[in-house]
């Protein structure tokens, strides 16, 4: 059996994944490690951003790992060939429903946020992000020509109570382990799903977790929230499309979006997908600019939440930190450092 399947992608999604692969023989040398073509890259190859061969060796599989799909090469491409629709049909094959990005400011980093230093140091903000609902799934969405000219898009925004209630689970579990505060954000003011969102948690609230702190937030005033005091929060628990936003702001409070691992997990024993946060950095692919170190903490998270092997993740987290002590800095965090050297800086800390 595998144990890690890698897809590097496109973009600098090669460039991050090969730190990877390099923290990964170094570490931990049993593991299995297989690759394969994913996203544009494989489209090109294949006709098809992912294959059902590719999704077969992702479930069986006991963690993937990819890099970041898509690019302008790709914008023509048929939609539900585009590398973006890979990447969702993976995480719907794979039923990874809850996607936990943590935005940890490391002390080293501190003075890399565009934020002031007092409000980023120390945060430890884990935002949950529901991975295969919403509107990036709901049904029907098509653009269609209107008879008097011009044109319509619909898209679907749609939550059940069960897809709600099971990543708002994940999240109260979580915060019992850390700070013991969940945020849930949606818009219930205005959307049918945002008010049966806050419906089915505070009942799961009051079912199961009185003893966990729940507020509900208004997604729009939890993006002003994020930058204005973001250590008030714990865990913040929210759907598909706000998930999304809410996380790259989040990242910039880390230092850069080049810093936000993410693991996406499912039922229990099965194999999870970790993703850096990032896109594939159209702008910067190909010139060994790219920051690795959200490739190699997705490493990180897979080794705790899929691998079983909490002790080398504390040891990967832990030289991370050393590197960056060290004045480690990819030019996204104000340095001179190449990917490789990023790469170099992490092994030699291990
Ligand atoms: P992006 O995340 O690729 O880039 C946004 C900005 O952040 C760019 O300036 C980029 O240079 C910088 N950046 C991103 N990652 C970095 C890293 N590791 N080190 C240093 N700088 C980094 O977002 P975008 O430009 O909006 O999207 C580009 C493409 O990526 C699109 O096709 C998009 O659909 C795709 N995308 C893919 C994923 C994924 O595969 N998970 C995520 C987001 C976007
Ligand atoms: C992310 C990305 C993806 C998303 C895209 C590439 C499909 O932005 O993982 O944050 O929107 O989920
Ligand atoms: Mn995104």
């Amino acid at each position: 059996m595998t144990d890690l399947l890698l897809l590097p992608g496109d973009g600098i999604g090669p460039e991050v994944t090969a730190q990877v692969r390099r923290v990964a023989e170094a570490l931990t040398p049993d593991l299995q490690i297989e690759e394969r073509l994913f996203g544009g890259i494989s489209f090109d190859t294949h006709g098809l951003p992912l294959t059902e061969d590719t999704l077969a060796a992702a479930k069986a599989s006991r963690a993937v790992l990819m890099g970041a799909v898509g690019g302008p090469q790709w914008a023509s491409a048929p939609r539900d060939k585009r590398p973006e629709a890979g990447l969702l049909n993976l995480r719907s094959g794979m039923e990874v429903f809850a996607n936990l990005r943590p935005a940890l400011c490391f002390q080293p980093l501190a003075d890399a946020s565009s934020l002031k230093r007092e409000l980023v140091e120390g945060l430890d903000l884990m935002i949950v992000r529901e991975l295969t609902g919403g509107v990036y799934f709901g049904q029907p969405r098509f653009i269609e020509d209107l008879p008097g000219g011009g044109r319509r898009a619909v898209d679907t925004q749609v939550y059940t109570t069960a897809e709600i209630e099971r990543v708002a689970r994940v999240a109260f579990e979580l915060a019992r382990g850390r700070r013991n505060k969940v945020h849930s954000a949606e818009k219930s003011n205005v959307m049918e799903t945002g008010l049966l969102w806050r419906e089915v948690v505070t009942d799961l609230h009051r079912r199961d977790y009185a003893d966990v702190e729940l507020e509900h937030i208004l997604a729009d005033n939890a993006a002003m929230q994020i930058v204005k005091n973001p250590k008030q929060f714990d865990v913040m628990v929210t759907d598909n499309l706000f998930g999304d936003i809410l996380s790259d702001a989040a990242a910039q409070l880390t230092g850069s979006l080049g810093m936000l691992p993410s693991a996406a997990l499912g039922l229990a024993g099965k194999p999870g997908l970790y993703e850096p946060i990032h896109g594939s950095a159209p702008d910067i692919a190909g010139q060994n600019l790219a920051n690795p170190l959200a490739a190699i903490l997705s490493f990180e998270m897979a080794l705790r939440w899929s691998l079983d092997n909490a002790a080398a993740a504390d040891h990967l987290l832990a030289s991370v930190i050393k590197a960056l002590d060290g004045g480690a800095r990819t030019r996204d965090l104000g340095g001179q450092l190449t990917t490789v050297q990023m790469g170099d800086a992490v092994l030699a800390a291990l």
